[in-house]
């Protein structure tokens, strides 16, 4: 077996972000560095806090959380409260933390991790990309030195938040276009491929009937997220969109890529934060490459089994 792959896991728990981070953490093919949060579904301090209650919950006393920026670049920060709630982690009850945030910002904790390990960590931000942007500025030689960068964010295709914007690329265009500029492999796991990870009721029971408390949580995240993706998003199932960037450090053969040439729009009136998607024939032309489609069964059933490694 290929020995683990290091990421450092950048995101704005968050339904999907925490249950990204139970993947990180509970599948053997991924070495969990280290979560770093930023403003986005939440506010920064209750992603930080939500981060820390699912460390604590997933058993996670090892591994570092640092807390990130309070708000996009140049934007005022917009929330998703109407999907994750008002703590942005509703649902299950509240978690006394037992994990707390390490001193420091998530920009350095990224640049010290990727330049320790030249060529090794993989980045895999699950939010706006503001904390990614922040750590390029401070040290450019990042983009050369990560592994590659793999993002939940984006859509060819319509957007979530306006027909043209997906909610990570809308809250930071500005930061999206710094990202999607620098020299390094992306692969952008965007609303077309995560509408595919549906999680139906059939999965959350099997999640629930593992009969652990990571697995109770987990399902009851789901259980919430379900009930405002019906109401906000007119969606009977949830997608799970920030398992996917996570799974495809697991294993890219559960998804299908194209190359691509993605530019973010930060001008547009309309199309702020679209991310304009040219599919290339040719690998080489490009550093990017966007999901097209995934095998919804085996993502799932890898979800299921590292929550229940998780115990
Ligand atoms: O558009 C979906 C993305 O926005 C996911 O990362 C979700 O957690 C929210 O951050
Ligand atoms: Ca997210």
């Amino acid at each position: 077996m290929s020995p683990a792959i290091p990421i450092v896991l950048d995101c704005d728990p968050g339904h999907d972000d925490a249950l990204a981070i139970m993947l990180a953490a509970g599948d053997s093919r991924v070495r969990l560095l280290g979560i770093t949060t930023v403003a986005g579904n939440q506010i920064v301090d209750k992603t930080t806090a939500n981060a820390c209650a699912v460390a604590t919950i997933a058993g996670l006393y090892d591994v570092p959380v640092v807390r990130g920026a309070g708000r996009p670049l140049l934007r005022e920060l917009t929330t998703a409260g109407n999907i994750h709630g008002d703590s942005g982690l509703d649902g299950p009850l509240p978690i006394v933390p037992k994990v707390h945030p390490q001193a420091g910002v998530a920009c350095d904790f990224i640049v010290d991790q990727v330049m320790a390990a030249p060529g090794e960590v993989t980045i895999v931000a699950t939010a706006p990309l503001t904390n990614v942007a922040l750590a390029l500025a401070k040290e450019p030689g990042v983009a050369t030195y990560a592994r590659e960068l793999v993002i939940m964010g984006g859509a060819y295709g319509r957007g979530n938040v306006t027909p043209a914007a997906e909610f990570n690329i809308y809250v930071d265009p500005e930061a999206a276009a710094m990202v999607f500029h620098a020299p390094w492999r992306i692969t952008m796991m965007g609303l077309d491929v995560t509408h595919q990870a549906l999680c139906s009721e059939e999965v959350q029971a099997e999640i629930a009937a593992i009969g652990t408390a990571t697995g109770d949580f987990c399902a009851q995240l789901l259980e919430y997220f379900r009930t405002t993706y019906r109401r906000e998003m007119d969606m009977a199932d949830p997608p799970v969109h920030d398992v996917c960037a996570v799974a495809y450090v697991a294993d890219p053969s559960l998804f299908v890529t194209r190359p691509a040439k993605v530019s973010i729009e930060t001008c547009g009136t309309y199309t702020r934060g679209m991310t304009v998607t040219e599919f290339l024939e040719r690998e080489k032309d490009s550093y990017h490459q966007v999901g097209t489609s995934v095998r919804r069964h085996e993502l799932f059933d890898a979800l299921i089994r590292a929550i229940r490694a998780l115990g």
